[in-house]
């Protein structure tokens, strides 16, 4: 079958929500993709920023076939061997006293938002229950997730949505605290908005929200899906803010490529919130998963890949500066360590430069205001960045 007949006899079964572009990926190998003719693709994206450790670990591979072979899953009515070592882990990376493994980033937020609403409740009972969040975040497609999305074209065909959420602008803290009333239980937002936009939050902004948590008793919600597990250079990238939040949720990355997501919470936030019978999950952080999880951190950790990501920035950064110099539809660009958005004229629709990347064998991604992201696997090295360089040169070159 070749790829035309492949595409269409799929589409012919799948529910049409995604325009996929016109690839069939067959295997990967550290930093390049293969497609079923063979073709090489150099992969700024990661698979939306999960394959932290790129493609086809031998490391990674041997923990999850050994974990296959022993149990794949058990149910969280029992404990299984995995549960320990990652539960650990990643309470100990993320400075988090207690964690709920989910399947999704999407779970992860769903687990938040009952963790704060259950928080609220607990102390105050019925009514408080009002959760703010920002304009242009990205939380997932779930119901609880779109509800504190702020993207009205995401929620807009869904309402009614979850009651109680309230949207602010992000990095502008005098825009939350107008937001802020005696129903307000939490206020969610990602440390770096990503399909928004890629824009870090000020530092003003994250440390703005934590007083105005403290001040008013509620829980601020860190979303590190995207940005989380070394994509900026610390593990999570609240550490470069000098904060902790209340709620913390991860996904992607966590599991170098199973799905599999997390809600952290402090002590404070456990004891005072979800008892048994409150939330669960049949999958949630089964064997499989969680050797994935405990596997991830290790190579993320044991290889250093924060630190390449703080090494690299610079050399990123001045490549996207050049692209910037030479091409008048390149406006800047804007982003955190391996989380990067150019932004391109709204003259010049980022999807086909998208195409024509991969027509050059180059993979990546676009983000809301017309621009291309970069999600690039955290072990990408200096080789890969000259590669993509010469790769959309060619592509710029062309419009
Ligand atoms: C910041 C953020 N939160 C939540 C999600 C949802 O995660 P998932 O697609 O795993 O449900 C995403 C996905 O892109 C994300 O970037």
């Amino acid at each position: 079958m070749n790829r035309n007949e492949f595409m269409n006899k799929a589409e012919e079964h799948l529910i049409h929500v995604y325009n996929r572009f016109p690839v069939v990926f067959e295997r990967g190998e550290g930093v390049y993709l293969y497609d079923t003719n063979g073709k090489e693709y150099l992969d700024f994206g990661s698979g939306i920023g999960v394959m932290a450790f790129g493609y086809n670990d031998k490391e990674y591979n041997d923990a999850l076939k050994a974990q296959i072979d022993k149990i794949i899953h058990t149910s969280n009515l029992f404990y299984h061997e995995p549960l320990l070592p990652a539960a650990e882990k990643v309470c100990r990376i993320s400075g988090m006293d207690r964690v709920f493994f989910t399947n999704s980033g999407a779970e992860a937020i769903e687990g938040a938002l009952k963790t704060a609403k259950k928080y609220a409740y607990k102390k105050h009972g019925v009514g408080k229950y009002e959760i703010i969040a920002m304009r242009n975040s990205f939380h997932g497609r779930t119901v609880g997730a779109v509800s504190v999305t702020g993207t009205s074209e995401y929620r807009q065909p869904f309402y009614p949505l979850m009651d109680g959420a309230r949207f602010a602008d992000f990095n502008d803290i005098k825009s939350v605290e107008d937001q802020i009333d005696e129903n307000t239980c939490a206020i969610i937002t990602e440390t770096v908005q990503g399909e928004g936009g890629v824009t870090p939050a000020s530092k003003e902004f994250i440390k703005g929200l934590r007083k105005l948590c403290d001040q008013h008793d509620i829980l601020l919600i860190l979303d590190e899906i995207q940005c989380g597990m070394g994509r900026t250079g610390s593990i999570f990238t609240y550490k470069q803010y000098g904060i902790t939040p209340d709620i913390l949720t991860t996904a992607k990355a966590l599991g170098g490529g199973v799905p599999v997501g997390a809600f952290l919470v402090t002590e404070k936030v456990a004891a005072n919130s979800l008892e048994p019978g409150d939330h669960g999950s049949t999958y949630g952080g089964n064997p499989l998963a969680l050797s994935a999880v405990s596997k991830s951190i290790d190579i993320i950790e044991g290889r250093h890949l924060p630190e390449n990501v703080v090494a690299l920035t610079p050399y990123f950064e001045s490549i996207l500066d050049s692209f910037t110099e030479k091409y008048s539809f390149i406006r800047g660009h804007r982003g955190m360590g391996f989380m990067q958005g150019l932004i391109v004229d709204k003259s010049i629709p980022v999807g086909g430069i998208l195409n024509k990347a991969l027509d050059e064998g180059l993979v990546i991604l676009s983000a809301e205001g017309n621009l291309i992201r970069f999600l690039p696997p955290l072990i990408m090295d200096k080789d890969g960045f000259d590669q993509m360089e010469e790769k959309l040169n060619k592509v710029f070159a062309a419009i």
